[in-house]
């Protein structure tokens, strides 16, 4: 298969398919950056205003969670950046990297049908002969306070679309998946962003309005890792294994382990066990 870029992403082309009313309103669209969140980020300290939006043709310096690199080739993918600003207490703000899982892939299901869950926290998989492949991830940054006391946070998303398997390295050709291998035909950028926006300002007024109760039982139907026997990865401080119970109110994973210990886990890498 060779790479199968659709028609270059361009402000036209996104407004013309996008229904937001904040998400959006501000909208740049770049050809190369090293990454958007670290370009929203910058905008947001000198007075970006909520629902800014950075998407990028491609990145060089593409950022994952847990300090991984993001790739990032040009014209295949999509790379956006969303600002969100309203002012939130934190158990709301921890809520939002589950919540965009759900934008995700709901947007991802609207337009393409492809049946995709989620590994926590925000892992977007496609599950293919018993095995899980990621297909988009979600790196939420903090940005601390804003130019009037504001807090926010700078939501970056990158979804695998038009991506060949044979661009991917090496190592991430079993792990990994895009849109084009799982459908076999190339999928437009443009709608599918614009669904994405939609999706997350719905979610985020709900939050917003109703509190986390509607997010967390939607987050629950679509989270593969809920129910699982998980081990996970915490970085430098080693790994715990256990059975993937449930969330806690700010969302953060409730692991039992074999002693019978509840754990609650804010950051890692879940591997879910057989
Ligand atoms: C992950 O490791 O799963 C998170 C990946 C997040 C990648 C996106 S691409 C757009 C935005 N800009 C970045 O530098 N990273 C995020």
């Amino acid at each position: 298969m060779t790479p199968q870029p659709d028609s270059p992403l361009s402000l036209e082309t996104i407004r013309a398919h996008l229904k937001t009313r904040t998400i959006g309103s501000a909208l740049s669209v770049h050809n190369e950056v090293d990454s958007t969140n670290r370009l929203l980020a910058d905008r947001a300290r000198a007075g970006a205003s909520h629902g800014t939006v950075v998407v990028a043709e491609s990145q060089t310096a593409g950022r994952g969670r847990l300090g991984r690199p993001w790739i990032s080739p040009r014209g295949v993918n999509l790379y956006a950046s969303i600002l969100l600003t309203q002012s939130q207490a934190p158990p709301v703000l921890s809520w939002i990297p589950l919540l965009t899982a759900i934008a995700v892939v709901r947007a991802i299901n609207l337009l393409t049908g492809v049946h995709v869950t989620v590994k926590w926290p925000n892992d977007v998989m496609v599950l293919r002969d018993g095995e899980g492949r990621k297909l988009a991830g979600i790196l939420v940054e903090a940005i601390g306070s804003g130019p009037s006391g504001e807090r926010g946070v700078v939501v970056g998303i990158g979804i695998n679309v038009n991506m060949p398997a044979e661009a991917f390295p090496e190592d991430l050709r079993a792990s990994a998946t895009s849109l084009l291998i799982e459908t076999g035909r190339p999928v437009e950028r443009a709608p599918l962003l614009a669904a994405l926006l939609g999706e997350l300002e719905h979610l985020y007024g709900q939050l917003c309005d109703q509190g986390t109760g509607g997010i967390a039982a939607a987050y629950e139907t679509i989270c593969a890792t809920l129910g699982k026997r998980v081990r996970v990865e915490l970085g430098g401080s080693g790994q715990v294994e256990g059975a993937a119970e449930g969330l806690a109110p700010d969302g953060a994973l409730r692991l039992r382990t074999k002693e019978g210990k509840i754990l609650e886990i804010r950051a890692g890498d879940v591997v879910h066990l057989r």
